[in-house]
Protein backbone atom coordinates (compact mmCIF):
# COMPACT_ATOMS: atom_id res chain seq x y z
CA UNK A 1 0.00 0.00 0.00
CA UNK A 2 1.16 3.55 -0.26
CA UNK A 3 1.21 6.08 2.40
CA UNK A 4 -0.90 9.15 0.39
CA UNK A 5 0.11 11.80 2.75
CA UNK A 6 4.46 10.52 2.34
CA UNK A 7 4.12 8.74 -0.82
CA UNK A 8 6.21 6.36 0.46
CA UNK A 9 6.10 2.70 -0.06
CA UNK A 10 5.01 0.20 2.53
CA UNK A 11 3.91 -2.58 0.69
CA UNK A 12 5.67 -3.96 -2.26
CA UNK A 13 4.18 -2.91 -5.87
CA UNK A 14 0.91 -3.06 -7.25
CA UNK A 15 -1.42 -0.73 -5.20
CA UNK A 16 -2.81 2.45 -7.37
CA UNK A 17 -4.66 4.90 -6.27
CA UNK A 18 -7.30 7.17 -7.37
CA UNK A 19 -6.76 11.17 -6.49
CA UNK A 20 -9.29 14.41 -6.67
CA UNK A 21 -8.64 17.56 -8.22
CA UNK A 22 -8.54 18.87 -5.17
CA UNK A 23 -5.74 16.44 -3.83
CA UNK A 24 -4.30 16.74 -7.63
CA UNK A 25 -3.96 21.08 -6.79
CA UNK A 26 -3.06 20.47 -3.33
CA UNK A 27 0.15 18.78 -4.03
CA UNK A 28 0.97 21.19 -7.67
CA UNK A 29 -0.76 24.18 -6.41
CA UNK A 30 2.10 26.22 -8.26
CA UNK A 31 1.05 24.86 -11.52
CA UNK A 32 -2.42 27.46 -10.49
CA UNK A 33 0.15 30.01 -9.33
CA UNK A 34 0.43 29.43 -5.51
CA UNK A 35 3.97 28.50 -5.40
CA UNK A 36 4.45 30.78 -2.61
CA UNK A 37 3.50 33.34 -0.31
CA UNK A 38 4.02 36.23 -2.81
CA UNK A 39 2.36 34.32 -5.81
CA UNK A 40 -0.90 33.50 -3.75
CA UNK A 41 -1.14 36.98 -2.80
CA UNK A 42 -0.92 38.59 -5.84
CA UNK A 43 -3.23 35.42 -7.46
CA UNK A 44 -6.02 35.61 -4.64
CA UNK A 45 -6.19 39.15 -5.87
CA UNK A 46 -6.46 38.58 -9.41
CA UNK A 47 -9.06 35.06 -9.32
CA UNK A 48 -11.49 37.19 -6.92
CA UNK A 49 -11.20 40.31 -9.29
CA UNK A 50 -11.71 38.53 -12.18
CA UNK A 51 -15.08 36.40 -10.60
CA UNK A 52 -16.32 40.01 -9.44
CA UNK A 53 -15.65 41.41 -13.24
CA UNK A 54 -17.29 38.51 -14.22
CA UNK A 55 -19.91 38.74 -11.98
CA UNK A 56 -20.79 42.50 -12.75
CA UNK A 57 -20.63 42.38 -16.47
CA UNK A 58 -23.01 39.21 -15.97
CA UNK A 59 -25.28 42.04 -13.91
CA UNK A 60 -24.87 44.30 -16.65
CA UNK A 61 -23.27 46.99 -14.15
CA UNK A 62 -20.74 49.61 -13.80
CA UNK A 63 -18.21 47.34 -11.04
CA UNK A 64 -17.57 48.69 -8.00
CA UNK A 65 -15.40 46.81 -6.25
CA UNK A 66 -13.57 46.59 -3.13
CA UNK A 67 -9.90 44.86 -2.14
CA UNK A 68 -8.99 44.94 1.22
CA UNK A 69 -5.86 43.60 2.71
CA UNK A 70 -4.76 43.14 6.41
CA UNK A 71 -2.37 42.45 8.33
CA UNK A 72 -2.61 39.88 11.39
CA UNK A 73 0.72 39.50 11.96
CA UNK A 74 4.07 39.13 9.49
CA UNK A 75 3.02 36.55 7.25
CA UNK A 76 -0.79 36.08 7.85
CA UNK A 77 -2.93 38.27 5.69
CA UNK A 78 -6.97 38.77 5.35
CA UNK A 79 -7.86 39.92 1.91
CA UNK A 80 -11.11 40.36 1.27
CA UNK A 81 -12.99 41.41 -2.33
CA UNK A 82 -16.99 42.56 -2.50
CA UNK A 83 -18.27 43.48 -5.94
CA UNK A 84 -21.80 44.95 -6.88
CA UNK A 85 -22.39 41.69 -9.39
CA UNK A 86 -25.10 39.42 -9.64
CA UNK A 87 -24.55 37.30 -6.46
CA UNK A 88 -24.41 33.85 -5.98
CA UNK A 89 -27.62 31.45 -6.53
CA UNK A 90 -28.09 29.84 -3.10
CA UNK A 91 -27.33 26.10 -4.01
CA UNK A 92 -24.44 26.88 -5.91
CA UNK A 93 -22.45 28.71 -3.11
CA UNK A 94 -20.50 25.86 -1.53
CA UNK A 95 -19.49 24.11 -4.81
CA UNK A 96 -18.76 27.37 -6.17
CA UNK A 97 -16.04 27.60 -3.48
CA UNK A 98 -15.56 24.47 -2.04
CA UNK A 99 -15.21 21.97 -5.10
CA UNK A 100 -12.75 22.65 -7.72
CA UNK A 101 -13.88 22.30 -11.73
CA UNK A 102 -17.03 23.50 -10.42
CA UNK A 103 -18.27 26.85 -11.98
CA UNK A 104 -20.96 28.50 -14.45
CA UNK A 105 -18.46 29.42 -16.99
CA UNK A 106 -17.94 26.74 -18.92
CA UNK A 107 -20.42 27.68 -22.15
CA UNK A 108 -19.64 29.11 -25.60
CA UNK A 109 -18.95 32.64 -24.46
CA UNK A 110 -16.05 35.06 -23.69
CA UNK A 111 -15.84 35.35 -19.85
CA UNK A 112 -12.37 36.40 -18.01
CA UNK A 113 -13.18 32.74 -15.69
CA UNK A 114 -12.01 29.64 -17.46
CA UNK A 115 -11.74 26.42 -15.66
CA UNK A 116 -13.52 26.99 -12.60
CA UNK A 117 -10.51 26.71 -10.43
CA UNK A 118 -9.30 29.94 -9.48
CA UNK A 119 -11.51 31.01 -6.34
CA UNK A 120 -11.67 27.18 -4.89
CA UNK A 121 -7.46 27.03 -5.36
CA UNK A 122 -7.49 30.51 -3.13
CA UNK A 123 -9.93 29.00 -0.81
CA UNK A 124 -7.60 25.91 -0.96
CA UNK A 125 -4.63 27.62 -0.10
CA UNK A 126 -6.14 30.13 2.69
CA UNK A 127 -7.12 26.22 4.52
CA UNK A 128 -3.72 24.81 4.03
CA UNK A 129 -1.37 27.49 5.55
CA UNK A 130 -3.96 28.82 8.19
CA UNK A 131 -6.71 25.65 8.58
CA UNK A 132 -9.03 28.80 8.10
CA UNK A 133 -12.74 28.55 5.74
CA UNK A 134 -13.29 31.12 3.27
CA UNK A 135 -15.89 33.36 4.47
CA UNK A 136 -18.55 34.31 1.73
CA UNK A 137 -21.45 36.79 1.57
CA UNK A 138 -23.68 36.71 -1.20
CA UNK A 139 -27.26 38.34 -2.30
CA UNK A 140 -29.09 38.38 -5.49
CA UNK A 141 -31.61 40.69 -7.26
CA UNK A 142 -34.39 39.03 -5.18
CA UNK A 143 -34.15 37.51 -1.77
CA UNK A 144 -32.14 37.60 1.16
CA UNK A 145 -27.92 38.24 2.07
CA UNK A 146 -26.84 34.27 3.27
CA UNK A 147 -23.32 34.36 4.60
CA UNK A 148 -21.38 31.13 4.53
CA UNK A 149 -18.10 29.65 6.09
CA UNK A 150 -16.72 26.93 4.33
CA UNK A 151 -14.05 24.28 4.26
CA UNK A 152 -12.73 21.64 1.77
CA UNK A 153 -12.47 18.19 1.97
CA UNK A 154 -9.78 17.95 -0.25
CA UNK A 155 -9.98 13.77 -0.31
CA UNK A 156 -13.16 14.14 -1.65
CA UNK A 157 -13.51 17.06 -3.48
CA UNK A 158 -16.71 18.53 -1.86
CA UNK A 159 -17.46 21.51 0.45
CA UNK A 160 -17.81 21.16 3.91
CA UNK A 161 -20.21 24.22 5.71
CA UNK A 162 -19.16 25.64 8.35
CA UNK A 163 -21.56 27.52 8.94
CA UNK A 164 -24.52 29.56 7.39
CA UNK A 165 -26.23 32.32 8.31
CA UNK A 166 -29.19 35.17 7.20
CA UNK A 167 -26.87 38.36 6.84
CA UNK A 168 -27.82 42.04 5.20
CA UNK A 169 -26.10 43.61 1.71
CA UNK A 170 -26.78 47.12 0.87
CA UNK A 171 -27.69 45.45 -2.20
CA UNK A 172 -26.77 42.45 -4.78
CA UNK A 173 -23.51 41.13 -5.12
CA UNK A 174 -20.53 39.01 -3.43
CA UNK A 175 -18.32 39.65 -0.29
CA UNK A 176 -15.42 36.93 -0.28
CA UNK A 177 -13.06 37.19 2.87
CA UNK A 178 -9.59 34.82 2.71
CA UNK A 179 -7.01 34.11 5.67
CA UNK A 180 -4.03 33.05 4.13
CA UNK A 181 0.08 33.13 4.38
CA UNK A 182 0.81 35.78 2.67
CA UNK A 183 3.95 37.91 1.37
CA UNK A 184 2.00 41.51 0.71
CA UNK A 185 5.52 43.60 1.16
CA UNK A 186 6.52 41.87 -2.48
CA UNK A 187 3.28 41.44 -3.75
CA UNK A 188 2.11 44.76 -3.53
CA UNK A 189 4.22 46.15 -6.70
CA UNK A 190 2.61 43.21 -8.49
CA UNK A 191 -1.08 43.71 -7.48
CA UNK A 192 -0.64 47.44 -8.54
CA UNK A 193 0.49 46.70 -11.70
CA UNK A 194 -2.52 43.93 -12.05
CA UNK A 195 -5.24 46.68 -11.45
CA UNK A 196 -3.57 49.36 -13.42
CA UNK A 197 -3.43 46.84 -16.67
CA UNK A 198 -6.97 45.91 -15.29
CA UNK A 199 -8.64 48.92 -15.46
CA UNK A 200 -6.97 49.49 -19.30
CA UNK A 201 -8.88 46.34 -20.24
CA UNK A 202 -12.33 47.41 -18.19
CA UNK A 203 -12.04 50.93 -18.11
CA UNK A 204 -15.47 50.98 -16.78
CA UNK A 205 -14.63 49.45 -13.49
CA UNK A 206 -13.90 51.01 -10.52
CA UNK A 207 -11.68 49.35 -8.23
CA UNK A 208 -10.46 50.89 -5.06
CA UNK A 209 -7.05 48.96 -3.13
CA UNK A 210 -6.66 49.39 0.57
CA UNK A 211 -4.08 48.27 2.43
CA UNK A 212 -4.24 48.34 6.09
CA UNK A 213 -6.92 51.22 6.91
CA UNK A 214 -4.60 54.01 5.35
CA UNK A 215 -3.32 53.59 2.24
CA UNK A 216 -6.32 53.96 -0.70
CA UNK A 217 -5.59 53.39 -4.21
CA UNK A 218 -8.07 53.94 -7.04
CA UNK A 219 -8.07 52.54 -10.08
CA UNK A 220 -10.12 52.82 -13.83
CA UNK A 221 -13.34 54.64 -14.20
CA UNK A 222 -12.12 56.14 -17.47
CA UNK A 223 -15.01 55.03 -19.61
CA UNK A 224 -18.61 54.92 -18.18
CA UNK A 225 -20.15 52.73 -21.05
CA UNK A 226 -20.52 49.26 -20.50
CA UNK A 227 -18.97 47.01 -22.56
CA UNK A 228 -21.80 45.21 -25.19
CA UNK A 229 -22.80 42.09 -23.23
CA UNK A 230 -21.43 38.42 -24.93
CA UNK A 231 -24.00 36.15 -25.53
CA UNK A 232 -24.36 32.49 -24.95
CA UNK A 233 -23.83 30.23 -28.55
CA UNK A 234 -24.06 26.71 -29.26
CA UNK A 235 -20.99 24.86 -30.42
CA UNK A 236 -19.80 25.77 -34.07
CA UNK A 237 -19.34 22.09 -36.25
CA UNK A 238 -16.04 22.58 -37.04
CA UNK A 239 -15.21 22.79 -33.27
CA UNK A 240 -16.84 19.44 -32.44
CA UNK A 241 -14.89 16.24 -31.71
CA UNK A 242 -16.42 12.44 -30.59
CA UNK A 243 -16.19 13.51 -27.20
CA UNK A 244 -18.88 16.72 -27.54
CA UNK A 245 -20.91 14.15 -30.49
CA UNK A 246 -21.18 11.83 -28.13
CA UNK A 247 -22.42 14.13 -25.30
CA UNK A 248 -25.19 15.67 -27.77
CA UNK A 249 -26.34 12.23 -29.22
CA UNK A 250 -26.76 11.22 -25.42
CA UNK A 251 -28.52 14.80 -24.61
CA UNK A 252 -30.96 14.63 -27.78
CA UNK A 253 -29.98 11.83 -29.84
CA UNK A 254 -34.10 10.46 -30.13
CA UNK A 255 -34.51 13.54 -32.76
CA UNK A 256 -34.23 12.94 -36.61
CA UNK A 257 -30.35 13.52 -37.75
CA UNK A 258 -31.13 17.46 -39.74
CA UNK A 259 -33.03 17.88 -36.60
CA UNK A 260 -29.70 16.73 -34.45
CA UNK A 261 -28.15 19.16 -36.64
CA UNK A 262 -30.04 22.22 -36.72
CA UNK A 263 -30.62 21.90 -32.48
CA UNK A 264 -27.52 21.22 -31.49
CA UNK A 265 -25.06 23.63 -33.44
CA UNK A 266 -24.47 27.20 -34.58
CA UNK A 267 -24.56 28.27 -38.53
CA UNK A 268 -26.42 25.05 -39.88
CA UNK A 269 -30.22 26.27 -40.90
CA UNK A 270 -32.57 23.65 -42.91
CA UNK A 271 -30.88 24.46 -46.00
CA UNK A 272 -27.07 23.85 -44.85
CA UNK A 273 -27.92 20.55 -42.46
CA UNK A 274 -29.12 19.13 -45.92
CA UNK A 275 -26.59 20.23 -48.27
CA UNK A 276 -24.15 18.23 -45.07
CA UNK A 277 -26.09 15.24 -45.22
CA UNK A 278 -26.38 15.08 -49.25
CA UNK A 279 -23.12 15.29 -49.21
CA UNK A 280 -21.98 12.63 -46.81
CA UNK A 281 -25.03 10.55 -48.20
CA UNK A 282 -26.93 9.97 -44.71
CA UNK A 283 -30.52 10.08 -44.80
CA UNK A 284 -32.25 13.56 -42.81
CA UNK A 285 -34.93 11.22 -41.15
CA UNK A 286 -33.40 8.63 -39.58
CA UNK A 287 -32.79 8.87 -35.88
CA UNK A 288 -29.45 10.70 -34.94
CA UNK A 289 -28.56 8.06 -32.28
CA UNK A 290 -28.88 5.07 -34.44
CA UNK A 291 -26.19 5.87 -36.44
CA UNK A 292 -23.10 3.20 -36.05
CA UNK A 293 -19.91 3.67 -34.42
CA UNK A 294 -18.17 4.53 -38.04
CA UNK A 295 -20.59 6.89 -39.56
CA UNK A 296 -19.95 9.15 -35.98
CA UNK A 297 -16.66 8.57 -36.47
CA UNK A 298 -16.90 9.77 -39.99
CA UNK A 299 -19.63 12.08 -39.04
CA UNK A 300 -17.14 13.91 -36.67
CA UNK A 301 -14.68 14.21 -39.13
CA UNK A 302 -16.53 15.78 -41.89
CA UNK A 303 -18.46 18.66 -39.49
CA UNK A 304 -14.87 19.38 -39.19
CA UNK A 305 -13.89 19.74 -42.58
CA UNK A 306 -17.11 20.89 -44.50
CA UNK A 307 -16.30 24.15 -46.07
CA UNK A 308 -20.33 24.78 -46.62
CA UNK A 309 -20.32 26.19 -42.38
CA UNK A 310 -20.00 30.04 -41.90
CA UNK A 311 -17.95 31.43 -39.81
CA UNK A 312 -18.65 31.22 -36.08
CA UNK A 313 -21.25 33.85 -34.17
CA UNK A 314 -18.42 36.58 -32.51
CA UNK A 315 -21.47 37.73 -30.69
CA UNK A 316 -20.46 35.66 -28.01
CA UNK A 317 -17.12 37.78 -27.76
CA UNK A 318 -16.63 40.92 -26.03
CA UNK A 319 -13.67 43.25 -27.35
CA UNK A 320 -12.62 46.40 -25.21
CA UNK A 321 -13.34 48.37 -28.17
CA UNK A 322 -11.27 50.91 -30.15
CA UNK A 323 -12.63 53.99 -28.04
CA UNK A 324 -12.62 52.60 -24.60
CA UNK A 325 -9.38 50.87 -25.51
CA UNK A 326 -7.75 54.19 -26.60
CA UNK A 327 -8.86 56.43 -23.56
CA UNK A 328 -7.80 53.89 -21.14
CA UNK A 329 -4.06 53.77 -22.61
CA UNK A 330 -3.72 57.42 -22.26
CA UNK A 331 -5.44 57.39 -18.83
CA UNK A 332 -3.60 55.28 -17.37
CA UNK A 333 0.21 55.93 -19.16
CA UNK A 334 -0.10 59.21 -20.17
CA UNK A 335 1.25 58.20 -23.60
CA UNK A 336 0.44 59.39 -26.89
CA UNK A 337 -1.70 57.05 -28.45
CA UNK A 338 -1.67 56.76 -32.34
CA UNK A 339 -3.57 54.13 -33.66
CA UNK A 340 -6.43 51.06 -33.05
CA UNK A 341 -6.68 47.94 -35.48
CA UNK A 342 -7.92 44.63 -34.85
CA UNK A 343 -8.12 41.10 -36.80
CA UNK A 344 -10.86 39.21 -37.10
CA UNK A 345 -13.62 38.11 -35.97
CA UNK A 346 -11.11 35.13 -37.35
CA UNK A 347 -11.58 31.35 -36.81
CA UNK A 348 -9.98 28.82 -34.73
CA UNK A 349 -10.68 24.90 -33.80
CA UNK A 350 -14.74 26.40 -34.93
CA UNK A 351 -14.04 29.28 -32.12
CA UNK A 352 -14.23 33.01 -32.48
CA UNK A 353 -11.01 34.84 -32.47
CA UNK A 354 -10.72 38.70 -32.81
CA UNK A 355 -6.98 40.30 -31.59
CA UNK A 356 -7.46 44.02 -30.56
CA UNK A 357 -4.58 46.02 -30.46
CA UNK A 358 -3.43 49.59 -29.80
CA UNK A 359 -0.17 51.35 -30.11
CA UNK A 360 1.63 54.23 -28.40
CA UNK A 361 4.22 56.39 -27.65
CA UNK A 362 6.36 57.96 -24.96
CA UNK A 363 9.44 60.19 -25.21
CA UNK A 364 12.05 58.78 -24.15
CA UNK A 365 14.65 56.87 -26.47
CA UNK A 366 13.76 53.11 -26.21
CA UNK A 367 16.59 50.89 -25.18
CA UNK A 368 14.72 48.07 -26.99
CA UNK A 369 14.26 46.76 -30.49
CA UNK A 370 10.71 45.69 -30.43
CA UNK A 371 8.47 47.56 -28.79
CA UNK A 372 7.39 46.93 -25.06
CA UNK A 373 4.49 44.69 -25.13
CA UNK A 374 1.34 44.61 -22.68
CA UNK A 375 -1.08 41.40 -23.10
CA UNK A 376 -4.80 40.90 -22.41
CA UNK A 377 -6.68 37.29 -23.06
CA UNK A 378 -10.89 38.19 -22.94
CA UNK A 379 -9.56 42.10 -21.01
CA UNK A 380 -7.06 39.72 -18.27
CA UNK A 381 -3.90 41.35 -17.76
CA UNK A 382 -1.05 38.69 -18.34
CA UNK A 383 1.81 39.70 -16.52
CA UNK A 384 4.13 36.91 -16.24
CA UNK A 385 6.05 34.54 -18.40
CA UNK A 386 5.56 36.75 -21.61
CA UNK A 387 8.56 35.12 -23.91
CA UNK A 388 7.08 31.62 -23.82
CA UNK A 389 3.83 32.76 -25.15
CA UNK A 390 2.63 33.08 -28.83
CA UNK A 391 2.62 37.63 -28.51
CA UNK A 392 5.69 37.62 -27.76
CA UNK A 393 7.14 34.95 -30.25
CA UNK A 394 5.10 36.62 -32.76
CA UNK A 395 6.33 39.93 -31.82
CA UNK A 396 10.05 38.96 -32.24
CA UNK A 397 9.05 38.04 -35.95
CA UNK A 398 8.41 41.25 -37.19
CA UNK A 399 11.07 43.30 -38.84
CA UNK A 400 10.09 47.14 -36.58
CA UNK A 401 13.14 48.12 -38.17
CA UNK A 402 11.08 48.80 -41.87
CA UNK A 403 8.62 51.15 -40.19
CA UNK A 404 11.02 54.00 -39.10
CA UNK A 405 10.17 54.29 -35.78
CA UNK A 406 11.66 57.45 -33.95
CA UNK A 407 14.68 57.34 -32.25
CA UNK A 408 13.68 59.69 -29.57
CA UNK A 409 10.39 57.53 -28.50
CA UNK A 410 9.25 54.21 -26.48
CA UNK A 411 6.98 52.45 -28.37
CA UNK A 412 3.95 50.01 -26.51
CA UNK A 413 1.92 47.78 -27.57
CA UNK A 414 -1.39 46.93 -25.92
CA UNK A 415 -2.95 43.61 -27.42
CA UNK A 416 -6.16 41.76 -26.50
CA UNK A 417 -7.14 38.33 -27.63
CA UNK A 418 -10.44 37.45 -27.28
CA UNK A 419 -12.07 33.77 -27.91
CA UNK A 420 -14.22 31.94 -26.37
CA UNK A 421 -11.41 29.51 -25.99
CA UNK A 422 -7.87 31.08 -24.98
CA UNK A 423 -5.06 28.27 -24.89
CA UNK A 424 -3.53 28.87 -21.86
CA UNK A 425 -0.14 27.09 -21.40
CA UNK A 426 -1.15 26.68 -17.99
CA UNK A 427 -3.64 26.52 -15.14
CA UNK A 428 -2.33 30.00 -13.79
CA UNK A 429 -3.07 31.26 -17.26
CA UNK A 430 -0.03 33.27 -17.73
CA UNK A 431 0.72 33.32 -20.88
CA UNK A 432 -1.30 32.19 -24.19
CA UNK A 433 -0.09 28.71 -26.38
CA UNK A 434 1.17 29.10 -29.97
CA UNK A 435 -1.17 27.93 -32.54
CA UNK A 436 -1.18 28.99 -36.16
CA UNK A 437 -4.49 30.98 -36.13
CA UNK A 438 -3.74 33.29 -33.13
CA UNK A 439 -0.23 33.33 -34.78
CA UNK A 440 -1.30 34.40 -37.86
CA UNK A 441 -3.98 37.34 -36.70
CA UNK A 442 -1.09 38.22 -34.32
CA UNK A 443 1.39 38.55 -36.83
CA UNK A 444 -1.57 40.47 -39.27
CA UNK A 445 -2.23 43.00 -36.17
CA UNK A 446 1.58 43.63 -35.37
CA UNK A 447 2.21 44.91 -38.92
CA UNK A 448 -0.54 46.78 -39.45
CA UNK A 449 0.03 48.63 -36.17
CA UNK A 450 3.71 48.73 -37.54
CA UNK A 451 2.60 50.58 -40.85
CA UNK A 452 0.33 53.19 -39.01
CA UNK A 453 3.68 53.22 -36.51
CA UNK A 454 6.09 54.22 -39.33
CA UNK A 455 3.06 56.73 -41.29
CA UNK A 456 3.06 58.28 -38.02
CA UNK A 457 6.62 58.95 -37.55
CA UNK A 458 7.14 60.15 -41.10
CA UNK A 459 4.39 62.81 -40.57
CA UNK A 460 6.30 63.85 -37.64
CA UNK A 461 9.32 64.19 -39.21
CA UNK A 462 8.02 66.04 -41.88
CA UNK A 463 5.93 68.02 -39.87
CA UNK A 464 9.10 68.53 -37.86
CA UNK A 465 10.88 69.58 -41.19
CA UNK A 466 8.41 71.73 -42.22
CA UNK A 467 8.57 73.61 -39.13
CA UNK A 468 12.00 74.16 -39.12
CA UNK A 469 12.07 75.32 -42.89
CA UNK A 470 9.08 77.72 -42.14
CA UNK A 471 11.10 79.16 -39.36
CA UNK A 472 13.92 80.19 -41.79
CA UNK A 473 11.50 81.32 -44.60
CA UNK A 474 10.25 83.62 -41.73
CA UNK A 475 13.52 84.93 -41.08
CA UNK A 476 14.32 85.30 -44.53
CA UNK A 477 11.06 87.07 -45.70
CA UNK A 478 11.24 89.53 -42.99
CA UNK A 479 14.76 90.43 -44.16
CA UNK A 480 13.55 90.90 -47.69
CA UNK A 481 10.54 92.73 -46.38
CA UNK A 482 12.43 95.38 -44.37
CA UNK A 483 14.75 96.35 -47.46
CA UNK A 484 12.18 96.51 -49.71
CA UNK A 485 10.52 98.82 -47.39
CA UNK A 486 13.50 100.88 -47.07
CA UNK A 487 13.75 101.11 -51.07
CA UNK A 488 10.28 102.11 -51.02
CA UNK A 489 10.34 104.82 -48.67
CA UNK A 490 7.88 102.98 -46.15
CA UNK A 491 7.83 103.48 -42.84
CA UNK A 492 7.02 100.07 -41.66
CA UNK A 493 7.61 96.64 -43.80
CA UNK A 494 4.92 94.61 -44.86
CA UNK A 495 3.48 91.61 -42.92
CA UNK A 496 5.03 88.71 -44.28
CA UNK A 497 3.16 85.98 -41.88
CA UNK A 498 0.29 84.90 -44.81
CA UNK A 499 2.62 84.88 -47.23
CA UNK A 500 4.83 82.00 -45.56
CA UNK A 501 1.53 80.18 -44.44
CA UNK A 502 -0.10 80.02 -47.86
CA UNK A 503 3.24 78.67 -49.13
CA UNK A 504 3.22 75.81 -46.35
CA UNK A 505 -0.25 75.34 -47.24
CA UNK A 506 0.76 74.55 -51.09
CA UNK A 507 3.62 72.06 -49.16
CA UNK A 508 0.90 70.10 -47.11
CA UNK A 509 -1.20 69.79 -50.20
CA UNK A 510 1.86 67.86 -51.84
N1 LIG B 1 -17.90 37.32 -7.04
C1 LIG B 1 -18.64 36.39 -7.65
N2 LIG B 1 -19.87 36.70 -8.12
C2 LIG B 1 -20.65 35.78 -8.74
N3 LIG B 1 -20.26 34.49 -8.94
C3 LIG B 1 -19.05 34.11 -8.47
C4 LIG B 1 -18.19 35.04 -7.81
N4 LIG B 1 -17.07 34.37 -7.45
C5 LIG B 1 -17.22 33.10 -7.89
N5 LIG B 1 -18.41 32.94 -8.51
C6 LIG B 1 -18.93 31.68 -9.09
O1 LIG B 1 -18.09 30.65 -8.68
C7 LIG B 1 -17.64 29.90 -9.81
C8 LIG B 1 -16.26 29.33 -9.52
O2 LIG B 1 -15.29 30.38 -9.54
P1 LIG B 1 -13.79 30.06 -9.97
O3 LIG B 1 -13.01 31.31 -9.88
O4 LIG B 1 -13.30 28.91 -9.16
O5 LIG B 1 -13.92 29.54 -11.46
P2 LIG B 1 -14.21 30.33 -12.81
O6 LIG B 1 -14.21 31.79 -12.55
O7 LIG B 1 -15.44 29.74 -13.40
O8 LIG B 1 -12.95 29.92 -13.72
P3 LIG B 1 -11.38 30.23 -13.43
O9 LIG B 1 -10.82 29.01 -12.82
O10 LIG B 1 -10.78 30.46 -14.76
O11 LIG B 1 -11.33 31.40 -12.52
C9 LIG B 1 -17.70 30.86 -10.97
O12 LIG B 1 -17.84 30.18 -12.21
C10 LIG B 1 -18.94 31.69 -10.62
O13 LIG B 1 -20.11 31.04 -11.05
MG1 LIG C 1 -12.59 32.68 -11.56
Amino acid sequence: MIDRYTMTQVVSTGDFISISPSEFFYRNRQMAGFGNPTQAVYSTVRELVENSLDACEDAQKLPVIDVRIRRESSDIIQLSVSDNGTGIPEEHVPNAFGRIFYGSKYGMRQKRGTFGLGVTMAVLYGQLTTDSPVTVSTQMDEGHGLTYKIFIDVEKNEPIIESKHLSRRSGPGTDVSIRLNGDVRRAKSRIIEYLRMTAVSSPHARIILEFEDHDHLHFGGSSTTLPSPSLCTKPHPRGVDRELLRRLLADRGQKSLIEFLIDSFQQVGDRTARRFLRFMALDPKIRADSLTREDLSRLSNTLRRFDGFSRPDSRCLSPIGEFAFKEAVSAEFGVDVLTYAKQGPLEWEGHPLLIEGVIATDNGASQSEIPSLHRFANKVPLLYDASEGVLMKTLRKVTWSRYEVEKSKTVSLFVNVCSTRIPYIAAGKHSIASSTQIEDGALSLFRELGRQLGKSAVKSSQSKRNARRMREFTRSFKIIAKFSAELANRATPPSTVGLVKSLFEVDDHD
